[in-house]
């Protein structure tokens, strides 16, 4: 999932780290994302946890910025 608040952007895991569901679909609030599963909430950027019961952050992947568009670099 690649999110953009401001100028930072970042690509996060879509796989929710408490039971897996796809965090892509949950609600956008501020800098945070919350899954629709069970109310987990991570931030958009870092994809650590704001609020449980997830314990373990989203992963991140490493991106470069090139023009308009976001590589992926691992
Ligand atoms: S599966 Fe996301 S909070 Fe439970």
């Amino acid at each position: 999932m690649a999110t953009r608040v401001g100028d930072e952007v970042s690509v996060l895991e879509l796989k929710c780290t408490h039971m897996g569901c796809n965090v892509a679909f949950g609600e956008i609030s501020g800098r945070g994302i919350t899954c629709p599963c069970c109310g987990s909430q991570y931030d958009l950027i870092t994809g650590e946890v704001l609020r449980g019961p997830a314990q373990k952050l989203l992963r991140k992947y490493k991106v470069t910025i090139i023009g308009d568009e976001v590589q992926i670099d691992d």
